[in-house]
């Protein structure tokens, strides 16, 4: 699974090519480079620098958290600009994903999936907003604007203050309450890959 040439054995092009050795390096948690197929002959390494262009991955440790900063009391009128139509105004109300509340309630008849309740690390959170939200303009946060957003989903779930700094290195250290929640996948390649 983590051998590069395996998973670029099928590219026909540098695009797959370079989609390939992204996902090949979200998996191995390395910066695996693709080779070119031998196969085929066709296509070219992907460089570190195209690897990267198709946007950082940050794991549950934080790691490639970028260096930026806010507070929920920055990212509120952000939230209800950009976030709140579709998660509501207090992140409960949907239409769309609930992201606030349902702590505790997982367990129940009416369990509720939110960052609060189910999310086992707060820098996931920032890499999910910052590839995939706004749902509609994804990519369209600064990395500032991310701290910010994802602060203020974490002080409405009373995860953190109001004014309390998130960044990179107050990320990591969240006690999500439900980090112990899930168990670690057993198969052999990704065990290997951790
Ligand atoms: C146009 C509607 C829309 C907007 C605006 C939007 N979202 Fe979303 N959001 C969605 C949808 C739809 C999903 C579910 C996506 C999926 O399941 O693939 C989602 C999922 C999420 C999730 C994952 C929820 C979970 O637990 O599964 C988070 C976190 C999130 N959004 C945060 C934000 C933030 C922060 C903003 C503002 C920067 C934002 N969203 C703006 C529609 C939106």
């Amino acid at each position: 699974m983590c051998d590069p040439t395996a998973r670029v054995s099928r590219g026909i092009t540098r695009w797959s090519l370079v989609t390939s050795a992204v996902f090949t390096a979200a998996m191995c948690g390395v910066g695996v480079v693709a080779a070119q197929t031998p196969r085929t002959g066709l296509g070219s390494p992907a460089t570190p620098s195209e690897i990267s262009a198709w946007g950082t991955i940050v794991g549950p440790g934080g790691e490639a958290l970028p260096p930026g900063r806010a507070t929920a009391a920055e990212g509120r009128a952000l939230y209800d600009r950009r976030c709140a139509a579709c998660h509501g105004p207090t992140g409960q109300e949907g239409p769309d994903d609930r992201l606030a509340g349902g702590q505790g309630s997982l367990a129940g008849d009416e369990p509720r999936k939110t960052v609060g309740s189910y999310w086992p690390a707060a820098t996931t959170l920032w890499d999910y907003v910052n590839r995939a939200m706004p749902f509609n303009q994804p990519g369209s946060l600064t990395t500032n604007e991310v701290y910010a957003v994802v602060a203020y989903v974490l002080f409405l779930n009373d995860l953190v203050g109001e004014r309390d700094t998130v960044d990179a290195g107050t990320l990591p250290r969240i006690d999500m309450p439900n980090r112990d929640g899930f168990v670690a996948d057993p198969r052999p390649d990704i065990a290997a890959a951790r």
